[in-house]
């Protein structure tokens, strides 16, 4: 079933009832003020910092769902009728009803009693605050009376506290109200020198910032009783729960339509200059105010919409297909493109499933989202490499996390995930192949932000390297640390205490548990750094290429168990995901990233051990992260056998890791299956069984309910998840094969059999690729013409040029 459509040519998803299976959200923002926004306009703000810099109020976990928003009800004085047109809170049935999320925007539209709304939400480029565009035409043969109440619920800044302390929260809110804006200035006081604002261009009838004064006792958002009877009561704030309330009334003659900007802003002070006059308690506005007339002015509210429809044009454009495959193609040109950019911005920080006061950047996340849009803001990519590596340790290992306010790693999210500072290798080495900006290797960085401690990233890559061979185990196999990709995975932790976390405790001397998966890890990264080191003096190449096959051997010999790669050894030397355990016995993670790593390709083990894949892991609705599930906690294995068999990484369709399967099979030459399983998971192919998949069908979910659960097929934790990034790169850079390297641009396709070719449009340093690719034959070997002449093998050689074409005949 469906509960939309995609409009490909707007770029927008369109959502026709308000009563999506889970609220269906998109983002606002690209720089610094960002914001969640769903489907029936619930959701928040904040700057930089979802936790410390929230702005207002969202409720999660509440009842009715999705509680807090960006709200404003309509109000016809005079029948006393009233109705939200993005139909929360008040959920009063609508005629119509539609959702257009794009790039950067939201625009909800509606009718009812005969008045059409237009509500277009959006964050400039450049400024700290967001747009309310509200736009109403009376449909009626008679005029209309009516009272529009823009509202949101302010949030005491840092949102955790904001949920938890209320012996102080109720005693702090503050506010001020000056010609027709509301300023929120809780703590402002005293050390923040930062407040919210709330302003409309609609001749200002009424206000409230008292919630309760707004509401009424005991009611919600749902039935304001200001709504109810046409009337503010101009409170003023002081403690309890500061809100911003307008009411604004409109007569508008039939036909006629009348428009409201309502601005919602974050703004700084200079420390010294906090208040006006100096020596007073009032917010010095001096500073805010050109900010507010400005985008007041509907003239600059449409120059800032286009400049930012123009800036994700030129996002995207950078890599543009025409497949055969009308859902590949919207998710590369379109949505997934799209989600990559959301989660260079946010991280793991917000969304429905991450509340945005718990986690901060992760190292091994952060290295694997740059995969997806380092093309997209090379520049920018750049800049979060330099982040990145700045956190890590010198013995070469990673603080798992860093916060994104002060670029500082997280020492209370614990280290030792002994697969985190290989994941830089791939992403500096993804980068290069990117721009060709050697120069990024010498840039002197320091270890855990350390000033004196700089030494050229290149260092960096080389102790990461080191890191894993400074701890191999028993078998020689990487020694897994505290978990591995899988965090859930705790060969070391032991735990039995109830609450204890998963990821930062450990009751044994990690010296015996090891991982096959980061086995296959270090030798993909391993033979970067060959290839790198070539590309510097060709010092060392040898010596990481040497290092890549030990490792493969290694590999062969203790991590293959006969029809797949191993998992792992326990604490105990016991193999995990092996024939020989009563559960868990194949596991999707090494057979992935082992074949990408090239080991088994030439000796048949690699196509076996995909073929186990297929017979033992894959379903209708994606591969699961291993089989059998868990049916019980096992003290020695941790977190993964917390879950209830099929959810997350008890046996999940675990979405990240099924684009490492992809690759595989494309390495391994079947374009069929690599295909079929990016079909299986891509959310625009799961958009009519909705009901089932219940999250958003434009964006990845990271897991999508396994066989073993009864929910089979449901997806969760949509939008924030490393599945964004390495789909991208294994439908744009395996299937379609466009793949920049060292030397050249790629063009090295592995099709489905009954794709007669596709084209495509590439950006790639300063020149744009116009690529063709023609099927003559069912094989994958291509040969290449670039502007009219031939060229040996699969690469097309970098170049000067502005443009380029090529033509590459598969046969
Ligand atoms: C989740 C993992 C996640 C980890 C992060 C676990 O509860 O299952 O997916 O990586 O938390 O701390
Ligand atoms: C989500 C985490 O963000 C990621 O780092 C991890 O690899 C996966 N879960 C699997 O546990």
């Amino acid at each position: 079933m469906r509960y939309g459509h995609f409009d490909d040519k707007r770029r927008e998803y369109v959502i026709t009832r308000p009563d999506t299976p889970l609220p269906w959200i998109n983002y606002l923002g690209s720089t610094a003020y960002f914001g969640l926004i769903s489907n029936t306009a619930g959701g928040y703000p904040f700057y930089r910092d979802a936790r410390l810099r929230r702005i207002s109020r969202y409720r999660y976990n509440n009842v009715p769902l999705d509680t807090g928003g960006r709200y404003v009800y309509l109000r016809d004085d005079r029948s006393g009728a009233f109705w939200s047109p993005t139909w929360q809170p008040v959920r009063r049935d609508l005629d119509t009803y539609t959702c257009r999320h794009g790039l950067g925007y939201t625009i909800i539209e509606s009718s009812c009693e005969g008045i059409e709304a237009r509500l277009r939400y959006f964050v400039p480029l450049d400024d700290s605050l967001e747009i309310w565009q509200v736009t109403l035409t009376n449909r009626r043969a008679e005029p209309a009376d009516l009272s529009l109440f823009p509202s949101i619920e302010f949030c005491l800044w840092d949102a955790y506290d904001d949920a938890a302390n209320f012996q102080r929260n109720f005693s702090v809110g503050e506010v001020e109200i000056e010609d027709g804006v509301i300023y929120h200035k809780s703590e402002y006081r005293e050390r923040r020198d930062h407040f919210a604002y709330f302003a409309c261009s609609g001749a200002i009838a009424g206000y409230d910032t008292q919630r309760d004064a707004f509401l009424g006792p005991y009611r919600g958002w749902d039935n304001p009783a200001a709504v109810e009877r046409g009337a503010c009561s101009q409170s003023h704030a002081h403690g309890w729960a500061p809100v911003g309330v307008f009411q604004t009334r409109l007569s508008i003659a039939p036909g006629a339509s009348e428009s409201v900007i309502v601005l919602l802003g974050y703004h700084e002070n200079p420390r010294d200059d906090k208040f006006d006059p100096p020596g007073s308690q009032t917010i010095n506005k001096r500073t805010v105010r050109p900010i507010i007339e400005r985008y007041l002015d509907p003239a600059a509210v449409e120059a800032a919409f286009d400049r930012l429809a123009s800036t994700w044009d030129a996002l995207v454009g950078r890599c543009q297909v025409a497949t055969p495959d009308v859902h590949t193609n919207r998710m590369i040109n379109i949505w997934n493109a799209y989600q990559n950019m959301v989660t260079f911005n946010l991280s793991r920080s917000a969304s429905l499933f991450e509340s945005g006061v718990g986690r901060g950047m992760g190292f091994r996340d952060s290295n694997q989202d740059l995969l997806g849009f380092v093309h997209m803001v090379p520049a920018r990519a750049r800049e979060r490499l330099l982040d990145i590596a700045a956190t890590q340790l010198e013995s070469g290992g990673a603080h798992h996390q860093y916060q994104p306010l002060t670029k500082r790693g997280n020492a209370g999210a614990g280290s030792n995930f002994n697969d985190d500072p290989l994941w830089l290798v791939l992403a500096v080495a993804a980068y290069l192949k990117e721009t060709g900006d050697w120069g990024i290797l010498a840039e002197p960085v320091p270890y855990e932000n350390q000033p004196g401690t700089e030494a050229p990233l290149w260092d960096h890559l080389e102790r990461s390297i080191r890191y894993t061979l400074d701890r191999l185990g028993p078998h020689g196999l990487p020694l897994i640390g505290r978990a591995d990709w899988n965090d859930c995975l705790n060969l070391n932790t032991f735990s039995d205490e109830p609450g204890e976390s998963f990821q930062t405790t450990a009751n044994r001397d990690g010296h015996v548990a090891e991982s096959v998966f980061i086995g296959g890890l270090f030798v993909l990264a391993a033979q970067e750094m060959a290839a790198m080191a070539c590309h510097r003096d060709g010092a060392d190449a040898g010596r990481f290429l040497s290092a890549a096959d030990r490792m493969t051997q290694t590999v062969r010999q203790h991590g293959w168990d006969g029809a797949w790669f191993l998992r792992a050894y326990d604490d105990f030397g016991d193999r995990v995901g092996s024939a020989t355990c009563a559960e868990g016995q194949i596991y999707i993670e090494p057979q992935g990233i082992c074949v990408m790593a090239g080991i088994g390709l030439d000796n048949g083990l690699a196509r076996q051990a995909l073929d186990s894949v297929r017979e033992r892991l894959a379903t209708p609705h994606g591969i699961m992260l291993h089989q059998p599930a868990y049916t019980q906690y096992y003290l020695h294995l941790g977190e993964i056998s917390s879950y209830p068999p099929g959810y997350k990484e008890n046996a999940g369709i675990f979405c990240h890791t099924n684009p490492w399967i992809m690759i595989a099979e494309a390495m391994a030459g079947n374009g069929d299956r690599a295909f079929d399983y990016y079909t299986r998971i891509n959310p625009s192919a799961r958009e009519d069984i909705s009901e089932i998949h219940r999250c958003e069908p434009y964006v990845y979910a990271q897991m999508i309910a396994g066989r073993d659960a009864p929910t089979h097929g449901e997806a969760k934790n949509s939008w924030l998840t490393g599945t964004a990034a390495w789909n991208y790169v294994a439908i744009t850079q395996w299937i379609l094969g466009i793949r920049p390297d060292y030397d050249g641009l790629r063009i090295a396709p592995v099709l489905p059999g009954d794709w007669d070719g596709f084209t495509a449009t590439r950006v790639c340093r300063g020149t744009t690729y116009q690529i063709a690719v023609r099927r003559a034959g069912p094989g994958n070997t291509v040969s290449l013409e670039v502007d009219g002449q031939p060229v040996e093998g699969d690469c097309v050689p970098w170049t000067n040029r502005e443009s380029v074409s090529v033509v590459a005949t598969v046969r």
